[in-house]
């Protein structure tokens, strides 16, 4: 695992983007994509650099349930306005919230399977979620349903007008589907990330901390600020 700790996000955005770029060089074909706040400078460097991301496919980890495509807080809009309306992709996957259950998850992981992940990037959750994969969730886990912690939907609200309207359950890739991709990059920045960033890099490997698994994966980049890398 590489650690790499920069003064500010910005930076550490601008390292992640050097990442990816040098894999497209090296022939990356499949990104993994993520959502929330820490990748949202990632995407504006990705929106304003020369790449062309026309021969990409795109994979994103997770998506809310019973949020429609075009809902303002689902993340196919998140990504739309974030990425993609700026940077066409050649094809760009994300689940359907709105889509039944059991089909909606082993169609995601064919597609998975189909294409396969060169890049995945990760955020990680105040609990050490990654994805919408909460604590507890089994390292062998695919694609599935998931219910959100109270912790995750405080985190999450402000992104809604109100609490109640933040959606319970999502569609998230699994611990396994995750650890499938050939290399990942994890993304934290903050004081508030600093305990689960500690935890998921120096502690147990455990599934009470989801991100501790990625202590087992041959290919892992860590980019932190220094706020979030102060426990380290
Ligand atoms: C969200 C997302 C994760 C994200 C994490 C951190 O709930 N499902 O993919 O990495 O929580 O979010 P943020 O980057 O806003 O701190």
């Amino acid at each position: 695992m590489e650690i790499i700790i920069k003064a500010t996000p910005e930076e550490a955005s601008r390292c992640a983007f050097e990442k990816i770029r040098e894999e497209m060089e090296r022939g990356a074909k499949v990104l993994g994509l993520a959502t929330g706040s820490t990748p949202v400078r990632l995407y504006r460097i990705m929106r304003e650099s020369e790449l062309d991301f026309s021969g990409m496919t795109s994979i994103n980890l997770d998506e809310y349930m019973g949020l429609s495509e075009d809902s303002p807080h689902s993340y196919h809009h998140f990504m739309h306005e974030q990425l993609f309306d700026a940077k066409p992709f050649k094809k760009n996957y994300l689940l359907d919230g709105m889509a039944d259950e059991v089909e909606e998850c082993a169609q995601f992981e064919a597609i998975i399977a189909a294409n396969p992940i060169d890049v995945q990037i990760l955020g990680i959750g105040t609990n050490g979620h990654i994805g919408f994969n909460e604590p507890g969730t089994s390292f062998d886990s695919r694609t599935q349903k998931v219910a959100l912690w109270q912790s995750t939907i405080d985190s999450n609200k402000r992104y809604f007008a109100d609490e109640k309207d933040v959606p319970r359950f999502a569609y998230s890739m699994g611990i396994q589907s995750i650890l499938s991709s050939r290399q990942i990059i994890l993304m934290a920045f903050g004081k508030e990330k600093a305990a689960a960033v500690k935890a998921a890099l120096e502690g147990p490997v455990t599934e009470d901390l989801p991100a501790s698994v990625l202590q087992t994966h041959k290919h892992v980049t860590v980019i932190l600020d220094e706020a979030a890398a102060q426990m380290l």
